[in-house]
């Protein structure tokens, strides 16, 4: 296929599995399937490039490529590694994504581009400017990823998934795989997460919440649990938001 801006493949980097879709940077929207491909344990950085290669072959692309990906980044170097191989610590990503692509490339944290795209063309639009003061996003899935907006615009790499609760990780106590690999009632997660919740409202007294990630499907099973000041959320996007964020940071200029 032969670009035309704003098409930019978007990628979306997980611990469980790839995302991959050409992406209308203008309109938030598909324009093409979603390829995913399964993440080849134990991650490292020459198992994800390699998928990352294979992904443009399957949409035979050249243009630019954006990257959503699981780790603190700070300009394009990945600082982190919590469900991924510990050998991205360190790792000049966009240096490599740069040799690998031969195109514009970016990468940015994936729960900064989730909220990017929630923000522009998801349940953000939802908001007031009041209550879009300052907006906390959250992700829910293998880990708990997190990005925060004062009017809109992004503060990067939060890392709220990791703050303390009951002496652990937050994420290990209330990330969606933990209701899964535990066996969870959803009251019993819910309790969990909105004991999370709260702490996050405390330290930062967010105007609104929007939470993402595959339970944003079922709110109802989970927010009649919730108690909080901000106005709650589900993102509306979907596994979609990882996608088109990834787009979007194409033009971003942040990390
Ligand atoms: C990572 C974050 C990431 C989140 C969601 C956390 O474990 O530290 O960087 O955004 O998982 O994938």
């Amino acid at each position: 296929m032969s670009p035309t801006a704003p098409l930019v493949l978007g990628i979306d980097i997980g611990g469980t599995s790839l995302k991959s879709a050409i992406v209308n940077t203008e309109t938030g929207k598909l324009t093409s399937d979603v390829h995913v491909v399964p993440t080849p344990p134990p991650a490292t950085p020459g198992q994800i490039l390699a998928v990352v290669g294979e992904m443009i072959d399957h949409f035979s692309w050249r243009g630019p490529v954006g990257c959503g990906f699981p780790a603190i980044i700070r300009r394009g170097v990945t600082l982190s590694a919590a469900n991924i191989s510990p050998e991205w610590i360190g790792f000049d990503a966009l240096s490599a994504l740069k040799k690998l692509t031969d195109q514009p490339v970016q990468i940015l944290n994936d729960a900064d581009v989730a909220g990017l795209a929630e923000m522009a063309f998801g349940s953000g639009l939802q908001l007031s400017d009041a209550e879009a003061q300052v907006v906390l996003f959250l992700t829910l899935g293998t880990g708990i990823g997190s990005a925060l907006f004062l009017k809109r615009a992004l503060l990067p790499n939060t890392e709220f998934g990791h703050i303390e609760m009951n002496g652990m990780d937050a994420e290990d106590l209330a990330a969606t795989v933990v209701r899964e690999q535990e066996n969870l009632s959803w009251e019993a997660w819910g309790a969990r997460l909105n004991q999370y919740l709260q702490k996050m409202e405390f330290l930062l007294s967010p105007s609104a919440i929007i939470i993402g990630g595959g339970v944003s499907r079922n709110p109802e099973m989970f927010f009649p649990y919730l108690d909080l000041d901000a106005k709650l959320l589900p993102a509306s996007m979907g596994n979609d938001a990882g996608i088109v964020g990834a787009a979007m940071c194409i033009r971003e200029s942040l990390g």
